[in-house]
């Protein structure tokens, strides 16, 4: 089979002198371990990437477990964007060649396959690079060429100015930040064609907290807010375990110089290269949960404002507001401070259900799970107004949420000193409170966002 791209034998030398559009010097990696990928280690009984900085920061698994998560994620992505890509793409003008950057299980190169099949294209060159071979899905039906390739290693075997299309979904922690401008950017600048198209789709990983929106900002398919400059966040999030999470996760990726909130310096990488529009963005906050405002109020037509101050959602909101805190627990490793897990012994009397008894109040606690469709009851104190697909949306945000804990767990640990069974005895609390206990209807919401941008024509 012809591919139309040139996959250089020999990077280095083929691609001395690449046409970056960056006037910045652009940073050179080693290749002496080029042959040996991937070195990968096991912890926890799963499989990383060797822990090694100059090899990969990537902190994730890469083990079979870990593509059942991504192909979840791929799913979620679809329902968020309404689509696998964000571009509207003009039908006469669909890409030949399109590159999948950190292309994982292949997912989404097959999925787009099919997209620009229906759309009347056939026969789009897709290439996958990852550094991981072997957990690609059956390409058969794609006209698809794989390339084994670390990031780190730069230039990317490819000629420049090759690709129409270059696409960039859930990468943001393969890549140390400080070197993010002279290697995956530039790299990404100088393959794609003049007038050519790069997206990027990703997630923060530090978790906020929506205040109540003060202007209409519920999209009701998506189950998500539009995050706008009006949009607001609570300074402190008031979960727990919320707050444990974000320390360690900013902790961890900060060690190993990854971003904590990729969706806030995406756009800034990309628009200080030369050459560079950016044609869309879109960020979306989807909650974990129901949020106590929806209880009593369609989201989609009625999140007008900050409240009258007289309804029942502001009643249980102030409620929540002084009860805020006040009876969560906290225990201590290393000489630090785990907030949420409280002194729950087993069988012990302060636990995650009292705070999130304090929170919501009154009959909260008969309240579990998400409820069953519009107009439903989802407990005594929260009939829902989000439809069944609404509400299956964010039970899937929280279900993909937790699995990413877990399969951060070694580095969360390592962040903070965490010994195992204090990790056990913090997890098992989360599930509950987040799973049971209904913790996460305060807003808590994990955020997303898309771009994309051209490469200017000459
Ligand atoms: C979270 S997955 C996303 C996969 C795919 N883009 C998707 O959305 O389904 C990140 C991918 O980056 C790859 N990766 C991590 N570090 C890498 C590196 N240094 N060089 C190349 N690929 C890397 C991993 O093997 C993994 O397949």
């Amino acid at each position: 089979m012809e591919f139309g791209f040139a996959l250089l034998t020999d990077p280095i030398m083929s691609a001395s002198a690449p046409s970056s559009p960056s006037n910045r010097p652009r940073k050179r990696h080693s290749t002496s371990n080029k042959n040996q990928y991937p070195q990968t280690v096991m912890k926890n009984g799963r499989k990383y990437f060797l822990d090694d900085k100059s090899y990969s920061p990537y902190p994730l698994p890469c083990d079979v477990k870990e593509l059942s998560r991504q192909t979840l994620w791929h799913e979620l992505s679809r329902e968020l964007w309404g689509g696998y890509s964000t571009i509207n793409w003009d039908t006469e003008k669909l890409p030949d060649r399109v590159l999948d950057l950190g292309c994982g299980t292949g997912i989404w190169s097959a999925a787009m396959n099919e997209d620009f099949i229906k759309r009347g294209k056939k026969g789009t060159e897709f290439v996958g690079m990852d550094l991981m071979e072997g957990n690609q899905m059956d390409m058969r039906d794609v006209n698809w060429k794989f390339v084994k390739h670390n990031f780190l290693e730069t230039p990317f075997p490819f000629e420049a100015e090759t690709f129409d299309f270059v696409f960039m979904r859930d990468i943001m922690l393969t890549y140390p930040s400080k070197d993010m401008y002279s290697g995956i950017i530039s790299e990404v600048l100088r393959i794609i064609k003049p007038g050519g198209l790069f997206e990027i789709q990703c997630n923060d990983y530090i978790i906020r907290t929506l205040s109540r929106p003060s202007t209409p900002s519920y999209l009701p398919g998506t189950s998500s807010y539009e995050i706008t400059s009006t949009t607001q966040f609570l300074s402190v999030p008031e979960n727990p375990f919320i707050s444990t999470y974000n320390t360690l996760i900013t902790s961890a990726l900060v060690k190993r110089d990854l971003p904590p909130v990729p969706c806030t310096l995406v756009k800034a990488s990309f628009l200080t290269e030369d050459g560079v529009s950016i044609l869309s963005q879109r960020r979306f906050a989807l909650p974990f949960d129901q949020i106590w405002w929806e209880s009593t109020t369609a989201p989609s037509s009625s999140s007008t404002g900050g409240g009258d101050g007289n309804s029942d959602a502001d009643s249980k909101a102030s409620k929540r507001r002084s009860t805020s805190g006040s009876s969560v627990d906290s225990f201590q490793s290393a000489g630090k401070t785990y907030c949420g897990a409280g002194s729950r012994k087993r069988g012990g009397s302060v636990s995650a259900s009292s705070y999130h008894h304090h929170h919501y109040s009154g009959k909260a606690s008969s309240a579990s799970g998400s409820g069953s469709g519009s107009g439903s009851s989802n407990g005594d104190q929260f009939p829902s107004p989000l439809t069944d697909a609404e509400l299956a949306l964010r039970h899937l945000v929280r279900l993909m949420f937790v699995q990413l804990i877990e399969a951060l767990e070694p580095v969360l640990r390592d962040a903070e000193g965490m010994e195992v069974d204090e990790w056990d005895s913090w997890y098992r609390e989360l599930m509950w409170n987040w799973f049971e206990g209904g913790g996460l209807r305060g807003g808590e919401c994990m955020e997303f966002g898309a771009w994309y941008g051209k490469k200017k024509a000459k």
